[in-house]
């Protein structure tokens, strides 16, 4: 049967852990992989926009010999025509799909007429591969996973919903704080609405946008909400004193973090956004039965 990858819920703390000591030896050992997907075609559908997914993901197809299609729902048809027919087609000229979509339902949709594996390159309900990448760029910081403390400070988001998934299967802790109403939807092993209690002994401070994309029309009401859980250097001292500082990136300088933050020696955001490329080579290369 194909293998999707439309939540790290379908995978093991094992899956997870190969997929990153794999990536961490494409990153490090990249020529021998230079023609593993010789002749492979990867298509991206964007129903919204993005930097790194879309970089990350083509240059990852080039390192490994094989090519990407970049497709958005402006300059084809799949604004207007039925998702179920183009979805048929562009399986054709494709061995793996990936998508960033609004609505998780629609990669549902289209899981459901794939023989191929789709991959989710964002919904609004999940960021699988962000949180691969960044439990990679944990690893090679920290040396290991099991037992270290997570903490995520702000939107109860896409994001947060990956991470919370992938740090409970690989054995980390992870909690969250969010204001009322902004909660997510899979649980943590701590949920609170206080940002210091969430971020006391942390091994990791993660914050991600409070106005994900979508969401434009409530940008200054999430604003106001969301100041108290501004990350910045008063709440950084209450992690550990080696604590990483995470974003998935674009971040929004001033709003969930400041500049002394984001541009410290704890920060690992640039990190973070390299190794997008190395850990979705080795997600494609499972899912293709490569390795
Ligand atoms: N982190 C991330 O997915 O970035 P982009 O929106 O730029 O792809
Ligand atoms: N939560 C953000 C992540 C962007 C990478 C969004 O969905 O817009």
């Amino acid at each position: 049967m194909v293998k999707h990858l439309l939540t790290l819920k379908d995978y093991s703390g094992d899956w997870i852990n190969n997929v990153i000591a794999k990536a961490i030896e494409l990153k490090s050992n990249s020529a021998k992989y230079g023609d593993i997907l010789k002749n492979k075609t990867l298509i991206m559908l964007f129903e919204k926009a993005s930097t790194r997914t879309r970089c990350s993901f083509e240059a990852g197809m080039t390192q490994l010999g094989g090519h990407a299609i970049f497709l958005d729902w402006e300059t084809t048809q799949l604004k207007k025509a039925s998702l179920k027919d183009e979805i048929r087609c562009i399986e054709k000229y494709s061995d793996v799909i990936m998508a960033r979509v609004f609505k998780h339902e629609t990669l549902m949709e289209m899981a459901k007429y794939m023989e191929k594996p789709l991959i989710n390159a964002l919904s609004d309900l999940y960021h699988p591969c962000q949180t691969v990448s960044d439990l990679m760029t944990i690893k090679e910081k920290k040396g290991k996973l099991n037992g270290l403390k997570l903490a995520y400070v702000g939107d109860g988001n896409n994001v947060c919903n990956s991470l919370i998934v992938g740090c409970k299967k690989v054995g980390m802790k992870i909690a969250v704080a969010t204001p009322k109403g902004y909660e997510p939807k899979e649980k943590p092993d701590l949920l609170t609405q206080d940002p210091k209690e969430a971020v006391k002994d942390a091994d990791i401070v993660y914050t991600d946008t409070w106005v994900s994309m979508g969401q434009e029309d409530e940008a200054e009401k999430r604003k106001k909400i969301f100041y108290p859980y501004q990350i910045n250097k008063e709440l950084m001292k209450l992690a550990k004193k080696d604590a990483l500082f995470m974003h998935c990136l674009p971040a929004y300088r001033g709003c969930e973090v400041t500049d002394d933050v984001i541009d410290s020696k704890q920060s690992v955001v640039f990190e973070q956004a390299e190794n997008r490329m190395h850990a979705q080579k080795a997600v494609i290369l499972k899912l293709l039965g490569k390795i």
